[in-house]
């Protein structure tokens, strides 16, 4: 078990969801509106090749631990600049605390239309809508992180953003109030329809 240890000083932030949710999307724009580097973990991932093996799907297996140690690295250059900025599904497997974790949600029907356009087989879509519609990565970074945000699709963004602008500057801030996503409800026709469990 991988010790979760809070960095230094600056702001941590990590931007997480289910694959396809729009991650990426939305931690560009806060790198571009707040000037900070964007730390993708799929790319640490690929360029430091830290995966162990593929999956049936031919995905990578990435190494958490060695993982956990080389973003540790890369974030703790971007804290003494105030804050660091790190993306990716794999932001609430890793053995590292947060001062504030964003995910990113996603309608089910959305994500459905999205993950079949990168062609992931049933199985794999199936388990992605299930971890979408039960929350796992913001089950997952409450663990792990003093604050977390969820947003849906793109509702909140700019609130987020300002929210993260302020308190990189210091100040307390108030906590944004961001639209309530309950999923059950999406979760149910897609029973109702046959498409999960
Ligand atoms: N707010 C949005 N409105 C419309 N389309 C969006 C939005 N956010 C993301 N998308 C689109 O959804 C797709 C997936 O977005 P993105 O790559 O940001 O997801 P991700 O969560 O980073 O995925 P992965 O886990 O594979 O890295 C892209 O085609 C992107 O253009
Ligand atoms: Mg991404």
């Amino acid at each position: 078990m991988v010790s979760i240890k809070k960095e230094g000083h600056g702001l941590f932030i990590a931007v997480t969801g289910t694959p396809g949710a729009g991650k990426s999307t939305f931690a560009k724009e806060i790198s571009d509106d707040l000037g900070i580097t964007l730390i993708e973990i799929n790319s640490i991932v690929e360029s430091y090749r830290l995966f162990s093996e593929t999956d049936d799907d031919g995905a990578k297996i990435a190494m958490i631990k060695p993982l956990t140690k080389k973003i540790k690295q890369l974030a703790g250059e971007s804290l003494k600049n105030g804050a660091a900025l790190i993306v990716g599904h794999l932001a609430c497997e890793l053995g590292i605390r947060y001062d504030i974790a964003i995910v990113v949600r996603c309608q089910l029907e959305i994500l459905e239309q999205r993950l079949l356009d990168r062609g992931y087989g049933t199985e794999k879509l199936k388990e992605n809508l299930m971890a979408e519609a039960l929350d796992y990565c913001g089950v997952a970074a409450q663990e792990r992180s003093d604050e977390v945000l969820e947003l849906d699709g793109s509702a909140d963004k700019d609130v987020v953003i300002d929210y993260l602008k302020a308190r990189i500057e210091g100040k307390p801030g108030a906590q944004p109030k961001l639209k309530q996503i309950d999923r059950m409800p999406e979760l149910l026709k897609f029973i109702e329809a046959g498409k999960l469990p």
